[in-house]
């Protein structure tokens, strides 16, 4: 009997093909699956990425507050023409501690991935306040109220720990001293060198150029980070395994 007329007793026996085909996508099932317990982490390391800190996540939780990312996705797929508008494309490690992820699904305005550093704080508060006055053709709402709402860091160690119950690294230290973090990075007179020991290259700085912390600064100083913590000069993609 060969081969072929083997299968054939399977193909005449509905029973019996199903079962086989059971077996089958069960073994394949299982080989595709008990990988992922073994593993770690499935998102490949990358020297760079940190947390948020306090002042950047506080603005980040603004950013979502208002569903900036109704119009604005941050995630650069690996293409010709959103490589070459927007910079090296996203990175799984980037998102690995957004929670949730801001990769978004649609683009009324630009990808916001790597938006850091591109334009000054300044720029910012004018077009937050107004975009009309620096992309006449904007059709982004104006958020300048964000300027006048003053923020405390009240609760910030708990924002903290509730990152990093879902696994975020935030040290014992980094929760301890986040008031004080805070505080020091939108004050560009304080001494930061333990804020940037524990949070390397954040943007110190008076971000809206007004007293106080606002709303507006913490934005800003989430909006600066993006895209910025990995150094693409140096950066090389692991080989494929
Ligand atoms: C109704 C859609 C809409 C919403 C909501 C919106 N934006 Fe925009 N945004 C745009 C459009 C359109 C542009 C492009 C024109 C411009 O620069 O204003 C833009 C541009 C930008 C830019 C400049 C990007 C670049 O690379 O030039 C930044 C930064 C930005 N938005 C931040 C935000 C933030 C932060 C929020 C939430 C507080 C927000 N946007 C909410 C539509 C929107």
């Amino acid at each position: 009997m060969g081969l072929l007329d083997k299968h054939g007793v399977l193909e005449k026996n509905a029973t019996l093909l199903l079962a086989g085909s059971l077996l089958v996508v069960t073994i394949g099932g299982i080989v595709e699956i008990a990988p992922l317990f073994y593993l770690e982490n499935t998102i490949e390391k990358v020297e760079g990425v940190r947390p948020y800190s306090p002042l950047e996540l506080t603005g980040r939780d603004i950013y979502v507050r208002e569903g900036c990312y109704v119009c604005h996705s941050q995630m650069i797929r690996p293409m010709r023409d959103e490589v070459q508008r927007y910079g090296h494309y996203s990175l799984a490690a980037e998102s690995m501690y957004d929670h949730p992820f801001q990769w978004g699904s649609k683009r009324t305005g630009p990808d916001l991935a790597r938006v850091g550093g591109r334009y000054s704080n300044a720029w910012h508060v004018d077009h937050l306040t107004d975009p009309q006055s620096v992309v006449p053709e904007s059709v982004m709402p104006k958020y300048g109220f964000l300027a006048d709402r003053l923020i405390s860091p009240k609760y910030i160690e708990d924002r903290l720990k509730a990152d990093a119950m879902v696994g975020v690294p935030y040290t014992s230290e980094m929760i301890e001293v986040a008031k004080a973090d805070f505080a020091a990075q939108a004050d560009p007179d304080a001494d930061t060198d333990g804020l940037l020991s524990r949070y390397h290259d954040a943007n110190i700085g008076n971000f809206d150029g007004r007293p106080g912390i606002s709303e507006m600064d913490a934005l800003i100083s989430y909006l600066q980070v993006l895209g910025t913590m990995v150094d693409f000069s140096t950066f090389e993609p692991a080989p494929s395994r």
